[in-house]
């Protein structure tokens, strides 16, 4: 074998000497795959779209292995529309947006556009490699490149210049900018050079690195312990395209149930069974909404998964049921370990059916955990999955209304914290140790979670949240950052964690509001209650021992606060849950970073304090203690002030006020925001009417909103019954037009009308115009500038 090497000092451990893909010996088009034949082994460029391109090597004379991970959806994406010119040193591949070079010399690919604009290249002539099992890729590092997702990671927005690793891990540590890796991998990363950005989904699911510019300012790479090198690069006009296209290959999240975008309460634990009624009925008491409680560990018999202690329990399906009949819900933990004992009805089945993690030699793999001693589901096999979902109905026919898959990396009480590399998986039949399976036991156990609860109750939208996962992880299941503890810096390292979740598929994520180990405050708890406002998955958890946080534990100045911005999530949900509509299309993230609205300002480019809720809301969490005002930065256009209506223009940065009770948020000036009735949950009341404030501006004369809903609680959206509103207007000096148009129209809305709120309006118009007809529906009042026009909702005909 013809071999050239080079060294890689100082990002590798061990062998650093790799095999370097070099000779195109041959090429052959076959469909959408162009096979290279070179000197040390094969790849396969296989064409998804004309933007996704996949890259597959094959060591030697091994023949290319097209199989997947778990994390890609069968899809039938196909493109072979591409052209191959053959030139002296290069071949030419065209597709209809990418002209992709391929050196026939010293193998390496670069990406253009068809304007012959470089989008990216790898890295001269070390582009593939291996050493032993590792394999390799090398890519061109640009000056003013900027890197973003990665999913779970500490750190500022950008990702350049560190060196991360994808190997889900029980962090009980402070999670600290050096932290990693945590408890989610999900190695795609999107590469953003001035305004042009392209994505590179690494399917592999052993332990992989990205070293993206520590080692090197000329080259970054990313590489696996093992497993094959089997990389999606994806060409996109801008980040949402690249996240559409990833979202593509790895799935979107189903739509949730809309109560679990509302507040959620839990510690570690409440129990017995009349701690638990006392906290409900205390939010309820002091009107402070909340639609879920969780119950973690305390509610089982000796931790033994899928039992109730009874004694502290001895009713749960009573005191679910009362729980309900106040609006709320309820979510119990789910540990993988299944304790190691012969009376035990689940670990007899294991045992009987083969369902658990074994040694080769057959000798199971017994580790401790809450329990104690465990065995383990090896979720890779379906048979598995499916008894493991099952096993649900145990507490979903007590009233349980969701899984809170937790312990799942799988953490173990061990040196290395997680299972042994040597257990093998079953893999229906395609066995493999623990060093393949280990980044995919959390997906899995998702996947049988989902599935699970969908079985038992197909009408209702299952809710699973989970600490550990893969990429796909999306499509079963919210996710929480883990244990984080209640220090500031922890409130400020959640934004842009969250931020680059988001960019990953994983929308509905949050943080341990008020933090988890350690002890809150008062401050604390209600700055972190403030971003929770806007956080997708908004729960409140702390750590068995530490001091309560629940919203009146620090006294009533701080109750009065937290109270006044829960109340407001509630406002927000009907925006909140049109943008997870959103996310369910197009994988566009609920919490967006500045950059993804406003990718050609390169203020925003690591803008890692500041975040928008879809594309008109921007809002600026105070991070520190003690502060009153912070630095905000305003992108182009006008902006207002959400709470005084104060009008900034932007491109700059000004300093807004955030005495404790105030988040600083703008709304873009032109945009409309539906905002809902308060409730002590969702679903408390029929709402009568829907508010859509329209924030006028001197300068923006129109807008529009597309607002989705339905029932927020079925699949029958999935048979089109949902409905799709656009509203849009248009301002002259003293002429208001206001449009509603029907786009889908298969949900029965439950509001007779909308109350559309007109704000800075200075001037009283002359006429108000519905629909083409002239209303008289209105009132304006000069005192607060507000025009309000009532529309029946009824009356909106289907275009
Ligand atoms: C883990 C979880 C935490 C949970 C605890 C007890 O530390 O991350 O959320 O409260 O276990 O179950």
């Amino acid at each position: 074998m013809n071999s050239s090497e080079i060294i890689d000092s100082g990002s590798l451990t061990g062998d650093n000497s790799y095999f370097i893909f070099s000779e195109l010996v041959e090429y052959q088009k076959e469909g959408n795959v162009l096979f290279l034949r070179l000197t040390e082994g094969s790849i396969a460029l296989e064409f998804l779209t004309s933007d996704i391109l996949r890259v597959v090597m094959a060591k030697g004379d091994n023949q290319v292995d097209f199989s997947s991970t778990p994390a890609v959806v069968d899809h039938t994406l196909n493109y072979n529309n591409f052209s191959i010119l053959d030139r002296t040193e290069l071949l030419e591949v065209k597709t209809e947006s990418l002209k992709i070079l391929i050196n026939k010399k010293n193998f390496s690919l670069s990406f253009y556009d068809l304007e012959d604009k470089l989008i990216h290249q790898d890295y001269n002539d070390h582009a593939l490699g291996w050493s032993g099992d590792q394999v390799r890729a090398w890519k061109k590092l640009e000056e003013q490149e900027r890197f973003y997702g990665l999913g779970e990671k500490t750190g500022y927005l950008d990702k350049r210049g560190r060196k991360y690793t994808m190997w889900n891990t029980d962090t009980f540590n402070p999670h600290v900018p050096s932290t990693d890796p945590l408890y989610q991998s999900i190695p795609f990363l999107i590469g953003f050079n001035q305004g042009r950005s392209y994505g590179i989904y690494f399917d592999n699911s052993y332990q992989t690195y990205f070293d993206l510019g520590l080692n090197s300012k000329e080259y970054y790479s990313f590489w696996s312990e093992g497993g094959k090198l089997d990389y999606y690069f994806i060409n996109g006009s801008n980040i949402k395209e690249i996240i559409k296209s990833y979202t593509d290959l790895t799935g979107r999240m189903p739509l949730p149930p809309k109560w679990s975008l509302g507040y959620h309460q839990s510690r570690y634990s409440y129990h017995p069974e009349a701690e638990v009624r006392e906290i409900a009925q205390k939010f309820r008491e002091k009107e402070i909404p909340c639609d879920v409680i969780h119950l973690d560990i305390h509610y089982m018999d000796e931790y033994k998964v899928f039992t109730w202690d009874e004694k502290e329990f001895p009713q749960p399906k009573q005191m679910l049921s009362d729980l309900s009949k106040d609006g709320f819900k309820v979510v119990t933990i789910i540990d993988p370990g299944v304790k190691k004992d012969p009376s035990y009805k689940l670990y007899q089945e294991g045992i009987k059916h083969d369902y658990f993690c074994k040694y080769l030699d057959g000798e199971y793999y017994i580790a401790k955990v809450w329990p104690g001693e465990c065995a383990f589901p090896d979720f890779t096999k379906a048979e598995v999955r499916r008894w493991w979902g099952d096993q649900h109905h145990l507490l979903l026919d007590q009233g349980v209304k969701g899984i809170w898959n937790d312990m799942n990396e799988p953490g173990i009480f061990s040196k290395t914290s997680t299972m042994d590399l040597e257990v093998v998986h079953d893999n229906d039949g395609d066995m493999g140790t623990h060093r393949r399976f280990h980044n995919l036991y959390g997906l899995l156990e998702g996947q049988a979670t989902y599935e699970g609860l969908k079985r038992y109750n197909f009408e209702e939208r299952p809710f699973v949240l989970t600490r550990a996962g893969f990429s796909g992880i999306q499509r079963y299941s919210a996710v929480w950052t883990g244990d984080n503890r209640s220090f500031w810096i922890h409130l400020e390292l959640a934004i842009p964690m969250l931020m680059n979740m988001g960019l990953s598929g994983i929308t509905f994520c949050g943080t341990d509001v008020g933090g988890f180990a350690d002890n809150s405050d008062g401050e604390l708890l209600t700055r972190w209650i403030q971003l929770g406002l806007f956080m997708p998955f908004l729960r409140n958890h702390c750590a068995i021992n530490n001091i309560n946080q629940e919203p009146w534990s620090f006294g009533e100045e701080y109750e009065e606060i937290i109270r006044k911005y829960i109340k407001l999530r509630y406002r927000f949900l009907t925006h909140l849950y049109n943008l997870f509509y959103q996310a369910h299309q197009s994988g566009l993230p609920v919490m967006r970073p500045l950059v993804l609205e406003y990718p050609e300002d390169e203020k925003t480019y690591n803008l890692s304090d500041q975040f928008m809720v879809g594309d008109s809301v921007l809002v600026a969490p105070v991070y520190q203690p003690d502060r009153s005002e912070r630095m905000v930065y305003l992108p182009k256009g006008e902006w207002q002030d959400f709470w005084t209506g104060q009008s900034y223009q932007g491109q700059k940065h000004i300093i807004a006020k955030a005495p404790l009770d105030t988040i600083p948020i703008f709304i873009k000036a032109g945009a409309i925001l539906p905002l809902s009735p308060v409730m002590n949950y969702v679903g408390e009341e029929k709402i009568e009417e829907l508010e859509l404030n329209i924030y006028l501006s001197g300068d923006v004369k129109e807008g529009s909103y597309r607002l989705y809903e339905d029932d927020g609680s079925s699949f029958a959206y999935q048979q089109g019954g949902y409905n799709i509103r656009e509203f849009s207007y248009l301002y002259y000096t003293d002429r208001l037009e206001v449009n509603i148009d029907s786009l889908a129209d298969d949900y029965q809305l439950e509001y007779s009308s909308y109350l559309i709120k007109f704000r800075n309006l200075d001037l009283e118009p002359s006429i108000v115009v519905v629909d083409g007809v002239e209303s008289d529906q209105w009132e304006y009042n000069n005192g607060d500038l507000e025009l309000k026009v009532v529309i029946e909702a009824s009356k909106i005909e289907i275009k």
